[in-house]
């Protein structure tokens, strides 16, 4: 019996009904996954008990020799998945990896140079409530209106414009791969900065799908809990040069004891993701992706840029008479998790906008495949063209919660 079970009744039983939402249930938010049972374990260890400020062999607490241990095997693996010279493995999150980078190369007042967040950037890509809209002079680009791919034309020209300090390439709703090399050379003339946040890809990147953004890139963020499939935390890379200033910001500058459970659960990632097999994940969450994608397509919905190139899709679902609020709840109460989304050009408002974004990491990591895939497609499309029936709802719910269960999540018995 455990302990949390007898002793805080009321977290253990929403605990239990998180357990059986997540496997009952399909989830593609485009951000989340499954992490493996290690990861889980390595999370909820005594590690959670130590402080560790500081960084291997320079703390400022005694009793860290494990912790270093700990923390050396994350950065070294981290450094050979992604062939970087220097790892910071101590941001809490992705928010965090972001504003270490902002703090070491920016001043208050600068410019910078990111994605607008309707066009599928991240609210730290300066969006005006975020610290890196409030601290800093954000310049937005976006994506060309004839086929929602970034648009290097206007990258460039605001570039020669403005002359930021930082071109931020990256974002949390872009279907398609991303053209570091462009934004490398765009950064290069104007004398800027280049930092890629990987967040959402890094597993592709990880997997040597996607284009590996340290080829060019000064400095690289990422989360480690989407596609690479850690515990929910952030990282950065950069070259040996930038090594000093960006340990500086992170700590002291912005954070105080790392997490040293979390750090583990990190170590635990990266060496899963060092192993073969997470190849044919990476490859299985594309192809997933794509035959979703299609399946979609045949049914009548209209996904920005035609498709997708990686782990996401955004759908406009306004060409089939529904606003992207309604679809999230027809389609959670089906079963089905996506998140509303702000598409390229939206005409309506965040928090009611035309789209969802779709992600196909979290069931690729329950081993669904293709066909899988136009099983899922056939119910997303049935639940979107009968969004106000709740009898369909309910047939289909049931469905997919037999469907579901034959698939099972990691760490859950
Ligand atoms: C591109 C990108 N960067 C950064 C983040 C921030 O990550 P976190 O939520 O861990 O702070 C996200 C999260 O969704 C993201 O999509």
């Amino acid at each position: 019996m455990s302990s949390l079970s007898t002793s805080d009744v009321d977290i253990w039983n929403a605990i239990k009904k998180e357990e059986v939402r997540q496997v009952d249930g399909l989830e593609l938010i485009a951000s989340e996954n499954y992490t493996s049972a290690a990861v889980m374990e390595a999370v909820g260890t005594v590690l959670t008990n130590k402080y560790a400020e500081g960084y291997p062999g320079r703390r400022y607490y005694g009793g860290c020799e494990f912790a270093d241990e700990i923390e050396n095997l994350a950065r070294d693996r981290v450094c050979q998945l992604f062939g970087a010279e220097h790892a910071n493995v101590q941001p809490h999150a992705g928010s965090q990896a972001n504003m270490s980078v902002y703090l070491t190369v920016l001043k208050p007042g600068d410019t910078y140079l990111a994605m607008d967040l309707s066009h599928g950037g991240h609210l730290t890509h300066g969006m005006h409530l975020n610290f890196s809209g409030q601290l800093y002079n954000p310049i937005h680009y976006g994506v060309r209106e004839s086929d929602h791919r970034i648009d290097f034309d206007q990258v460039a020209s605001l570039a020669r414009e403005h002359k930021p300090k930082m071109i931020v390439a990256g974002a949390s709703a872009y279907p398609r791969e991303i053209d570091h090399g462009k934004f490398a050379e765009i950064a290069r003339e104007v004398g800027a900065t280049l930092m890629v946040d990987m967040a959402h890809y890094a597993g592709l990147v990880a997997a040597g799908i996607h284009h590996n953004p340290v080829e060019v890139a000064d400095y690289v963020t990422s989360t480690s809990h989407k596609t690479l499939r850690g515990p929910r935390s952030g990282f950065v890379l950069c070259r040996k040069e930038f090594a000093t200033a960006l340990n500086r910001t992170v700590f002291p500058g912005m954070q105080g004891g790392p997490l040293v459970h979390v750090i583990a659960g990190k170590a635990v990632c990266f060496k899963e993701a060092l192993q073969p097999s997470f190849k044919d994940y990476a490859r299985q969450i594309v192809t997933n992706a794509k035959t979703l994608a299609e399946t979609l397509v045949a049914g009548g919905i209209r996904l920005a840029s035609g498709g997708t190139d990686n782990h996401l899709m955004l759908a406009d679902v306004t060409a089939i008479d529904l606003t992207g609020k309604i679809a999230e709840t027809a389609l959670d109460q089906a079963g089905i998790t996506v998140n509303m989304n702000m598409i390229p050009f939206d005409k309506r408002r965040p928090l009611d906008p035309s789209g969802i974004r779709i992600g196909t990491a979290a069931l690729t990591t329950r081993g669904m495949k293709e066909d899988d895939m136009k099983l899922v497609g056939a119910w997303i499309l049935e639940v979107l063209k009968a969004a106000d029936d709740a009898s369909v709802i309910a047939r289909v719910r049931a469905e997919i919660q037999e469907f579901a269960r034959q698939f099972p999540v990691p760490g859950i018995g």
